[in-house]
């Protein structure tokens, strides 16, 4: 018997790391990482009706309003992929309203990662960011810098990634902290993420892997 697939929350500020985490959780898990901002950005790109009423907002840094992104985060789950694989949610919810629609659909996570970073950290990481728009893969003109000059020329900067946008990021990212953890304090696990990405990997994959085991163990049992 097959166990059922895992239902991953990843949280943090701007620049925690989570979408770093991601590419090396799904490498791994093999889930459907569903992404707010990546697939905002995706409709900003391809200049569709959503993506020109998010533009502005994500540009200054502000939260996209609600039912935009539920809409899309709601079709997004909904799909046999995300049911067959497990899904990876990040960067949703980000308000109590969000939050609050997850629990209309009856969408709970087996476990939610939050990503702890102190602030002058992250706003160093903010700036330092860079994205592959060939590969979609996330570099650090420090931490992490681009494997060839071929891959470093083509890297571009987000929008929102300048020093004034990510403390203003940060602001609102704490505003609404508090009523999204209280939502999920039964799984929620604090990760100390101001390490190598390798190491928080190394603690996330356990965590993930045990979910997985401990529910074989049940499964074989039934
Ligand atoms: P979104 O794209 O979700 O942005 P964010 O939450 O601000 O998160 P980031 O993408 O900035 O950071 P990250 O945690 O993924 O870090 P990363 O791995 O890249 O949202 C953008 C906008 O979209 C929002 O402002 C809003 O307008 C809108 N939006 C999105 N979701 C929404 C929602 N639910 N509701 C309303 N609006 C929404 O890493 C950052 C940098 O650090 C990289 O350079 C990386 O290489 C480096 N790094 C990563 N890990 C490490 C490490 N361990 N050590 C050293 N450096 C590291």
């Amino acid at each position: 018997s097959v166990a059922e697939p895992l239902k991953v929350m990843i949280s943090g500020a701007p620049a925690s790391g989570k979408g770093t985490q991601c590419e090396l959780i799904v490498q791994k898990f093999g889930l459907v990482h569903i992404s707010t901002g990546d697939l905002l950005r995706a409709e900003v790109s391809s200049g569709t009706d959503i993506g020109k009423r998010a533009k502005e907002f994500m540009n200054s840094g502000s939260l996209v309003p609600d039912e935009i992104v539920i809409a899309m985060v709601a079709g997004r789950l909904s799909r046999e992929d995300a049911k067959e694989r497990g899904w990876l949610l990040d960067g949703f919810p980000r308000s109590f309203a969000q939050a609050q629609s997850l629990e209309k659909l009856n969408v709970k996570p087996d476990i939610f990662l939050l990503l702890e970073v102190p602030d002058e950290i992250l706003i160093e990481r903010c700036v330092g960011r860079r994205l592959d728009p060939v590969t979609g893969k996330i570099y650090h003109i420090k931490n992490y810098p681009p494997e060839s000059d071929e891959i470093k020329e083509r890297l571009v900067q987000r929008p929102d990634d300048t020093e004034e946008k990510v403390k203003a990021r940060l602001q609102i990212y704490k505003e609404n902290s508090e009523a999204i953890i209280s939502a999920y304090s039964d799984v929620m696990v604090k990760i100390d993420a101001n390490r190598p990405k390798e190491a928080v990997f190394e603690e996330t994959q356990t965590l993930l892997s045990q979910i997985l085991l401990k529910r074989m163990i049940k499964t074989d049992k039934a």
